[in-house]
């Protein structure tokens, strides 16, 4: 999440590839699909999830889910049970930012929990990895997490730790990176930079989706902000009367989670050759239990 200030709101099976070069051409031509799902905000944005999931697993039939979980916990941070409870939903692997390390009873976790990554630009005495690699079908899938340097915390260049985040990853038909950053130059160029070698770069941690998804000329899927998945009627997660009184009164206001109008926000990327995306697809849907009851 991006931090409200008193001043201002901050804002197929493919075949296997190693080191972006197909090993094994045995499974190519499967389809293959990966949802990705924006920033779960607090209890409404997991029950917002988890509610969407079957509607998305019939519409989509998505080979892979990758959730950002770094607001889950209350707004901020993510614990080992809520973790334990998104993995056994059958989430594929879980991503973070800049509040990683809100919950102290996650540090253990991160390390020992795979499917679970923090930047890959924090620091390496700081709990965690940044990469992990998931199998589903027989398909292989790397997740990168990266921070942005520009008005964030991150103790090393999102742009230099990149090149050993994939070296890191070995063999994998796809590539997903989570650009989890305020400023939306350093998500474009890091989508520029990328293109061709990864299968998606999606951006995170400003809670408010992008209207640029687009496949990049090398086959990269890219979006700026895929969103949140949390309260719409709030201001980026908080409870909108307390974050205008922050920003009229310039005084400490304590922040909670709203929960008006909780809506799912993600993107789908699909594709049909390694490391190459076909298409991308903004998800945005109300949670089906408010949806059903305005009808
Ligand atoms: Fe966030
Ligand atoms: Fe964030």
């Amino acid at each position: 999440m991006a931090e409200i200030q008193a001043a201002a709101a901050e804002g197929s099976a493919a075949s296997p590839v190693h080191d972006g070069q197909p090993v094994d051409a045995s499974g190519a031509g499967r389809d293959v699909s990966i949802l990705f799902v924006g920033d779960l905000v607090g209890g409404i944005g997991r029950r917002t999830l988890l509610e969407s999931l079957p509607v998305l697993r019939e519409r989509y039939a998505p080979t892979f889910v990758v959730v950002n979980g770094e607001n889950v916990a209350g707004g901020l941070g993510i614990t080992p049970k809520i973790a334990d409870e998104l993995i056994a939903a059958g989430i594929d692997a879980i991503t973070l930012g800049n509040h990683t390390y809100h919950r102290r009873e996650i540090y253990r976790y991160l390390d020992a929990q795979p499917r679970i990554v923090r930047p890959a630009n924090f620091l390496r005495s700081q709990p965690g990895r940044g990469v992990c690699v998931v199998e589903r079908d027989g398909v292989r899938l790397g997740v990168v997490n990266l921070s942005g340097n520009l008005y964030l915390r991150a103790g090393r260049s999102a742009f230099t730790e990149i090149e050993v985040a994939l070296g890191e990853l070995g063999a994998i038909d796809h590539v997903l990176v989570d650009m989890h950053a305020e400023a939306t130059s350093e998500k474009i160029a890091m989508g520029w930079h990328l293109d061709g070698r990864v299968t998606a770069v999606v951006g995170t941690h400003t809670h408010v989706p992008t209207a640029d998804a687009r496949v990049l000329p090398g086959g990269t899927a890219y979006i700026t902000d895929v969103g949140m998945t949390g309260p719409r009627g709030g201001v980026i997660g908080v409870k909108r009367e307390q974050a205008i009184e922050s920003l009229l009164t310039q005084m400490p206001v304590r922040f909670e989670t709203s929960d008006e109008d909780p809506w799912l926000m993600g993107v789908l990327i699909r594709c049909s050759r390694p490391m190459r995306a076909e298409s991308i697809e903004q998800v945005l849907m109300p949670r089906p239990a408010d949806a059903s009851k305005e009808r």
